[in-house]
């Protein structure tokens, strides 16, 4: 399949690049002269929007859940288009990623570590083998499992329970104990095992990946509850060398389900926080073998320490537009210092500029059919509605529930945050 020309330059492959972080790559790849190709199912690039399918200079069409004949055809594809570049994009595929660009003999990631980077057991794996602080975990087959680990494992309450393979909060709950005790005793003990099978079934509810239909580990991740403020912070790696990018504060739902309502860079934190914090994404995204590319790293800081843990990492872009508003903030595109990274060139990380960006979206109340939205138009602020109305949205327990956004831009955090909130505050979803 070949769309269109594209300007001249070094080809790069993006393996599936639908999704927020596609159109970053896009205008990056625009910037610095790069081709863009897409590895992708031919169903799921018929969906894509006008914008991306004009943007790449062709498709490699396969079967990403089949790697073995997903790596043959990219290889292929790669030697005839001369392609000088992998770069992952939907996080579970990026162990494909690294796999490809070892057969192919370009920069990419260590294969040998690239599903610790998709799954959250061999992630946990690979944090204890380097020694990157992270919460304790076990794992679980079933909800009957699950409740003995609960009570055996000394992991305490509240517990998390996540799915092995999974994005956008889907599937994780956070489980409280009894009062916050060992789930043990007190009235609301019995209630304990019922809101732990609950947990767990909502775990283990999707056995594969919209929309390739990827097979997923079903198997349910058991985890230590970290407390606290936390932050996101991305790392370029190029040639294993890690150049960090900066700190974002990110602000979630409380309760069962912690959906990502906004975030804010910079993050707010103390200068040397937030080296410490860099410094400890980048001992996550080296663990997880990224070598050359980008990696996304969550972690939680308990009040009153100067400790962070490392929530997780992906081997990709940010989602959630960061990507723009870290370049609002700071002037550093990280879609082109990710094409950089996977093409062997020095990444451009230095910012270029101290202002700040705030994100902040829309959830409904509760599901149901999306009749009306309104977001007023506040000076330093831009909005973007997801859904159109007649979507049917579902109850808000990750993000698919969100139907739209805010971005604002500042002098300082605190202003971006403001006015990103105060036009949250004042916008109407009308759901029926
Ligand atoms: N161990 C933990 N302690 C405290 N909070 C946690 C823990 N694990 C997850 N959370 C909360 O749940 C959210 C979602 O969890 P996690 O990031 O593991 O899932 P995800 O589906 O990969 O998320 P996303 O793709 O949205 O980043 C986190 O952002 C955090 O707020
Ligand atoms: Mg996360």
């Amino acid at each position: 399949m070949k769309n269109g020309a594209g300007p001249r330059g070094p080809g790069v492959l993006v393996i599936e690049p639908m999704g927020n972080a596609g159109r970053f790559l896009v205008e990056a790849a625009d910037r610095l002269g790069v081709r863009l190709y897409a590895a992708t199912h031919k169903d799921v690039h018929e969906g894509y929007p006008q914008w991306l399918r004009a943007a790449l200079a062709g498709v490699c069409a396969t079967d990403l859940t089949d790697a073995p004949r997903a790596l043959g055809d990219m290889e292929a594809f790669c030697r005839q288009y001369g392609i000088a570049g992998v770069a992952p994009c939907f996080e579970l595929f990026t162990p494909l990623a690294a796999l490809l660009a070892d057969r192919i003999g370009l920069p990419g990631n260590d294969p040998r570590l690239a599903r610790a980077a998709r799954n959250k057991i061999e992630m946990g794996e690979a944090f204890a083998a380097a020694g990157v602080p992270a919460p304790r975990w076990a794992v679980a087959h079933d909800a009957e499992e699950a409740y003995r680990v609960a009570r055996t494992h000394g992991l305490g309450w509240p517990l998390v329970v996540k799915p092995a393979e999974q994005g956008g909060s889907w599937g994780v709950s956070v489980v409280d104990g009894e009062d916050g005790q060992d789930g043990r005793d007190g009235p609301e003990a019995r209630e304990v095992p019922e809101r732990l099978a609950a947990a767990v079934a909502a775990a283990r509810r999707f056995t594969h990946a919209h929309p390739h239909g990827l097979e997923l580990d079903t198997r349910v991740l058991l985890q230590e509850y970290i407390p606290g403020g936390e932050y996101s912070c991305d790392t370029v790696v190029a040639g294993g060398v890690a150049y960090p990018l900066p700190v974002v504060a990110k602000d979630t739902t409380e309760g069962r389900y912690r959906i990502e309502i906004g975030h804010t860079c910079p993050s707010g934190l103390p200068a040397p926080l937030v080296r410490k914090v860099q410094h400890l994404a980048a001992r996550a995204a080296l663990a997880v073998g990224v070598r050359n590319g980008i990696a996304h790293t969550e972690v939680k800081i308990p009040p009153g320490t100067e400790t962070p843990y490392v929530i997780e990492t992906g081997a990709r872009l940010p989602g959630d537009n960061l990507c723009e508003v870290v370049e609002a903030a700071t002037g550093v595109s990280e879609a082109v210092a990710q094409l950089q990274a996977v093409l062997g060139r020095l990444p451009d990380t230095l910012p270029s500029r101290t202002a700040a960006a705030s994100i902040r979206f829309l959830l409904p109340e509760r599901g149901g059919v999306l009749r009306r939205v309104f977001i007023p138009d506040l000076p330093g602020t831009r909005a973007e509605v997801h859904l159109p109305p007649g979507t049917s949205v579902p109850e808000p327990a990750d993000s698919s529930c969100r139907i739209g956004h805010v971005v604002a831009r500042a002098e300082t955090a605190d202003q971006a945050r403001g006015s990103a909130e105060r036009a949250a505050a004042r916008s109407r979803v009308e759901m029926g």
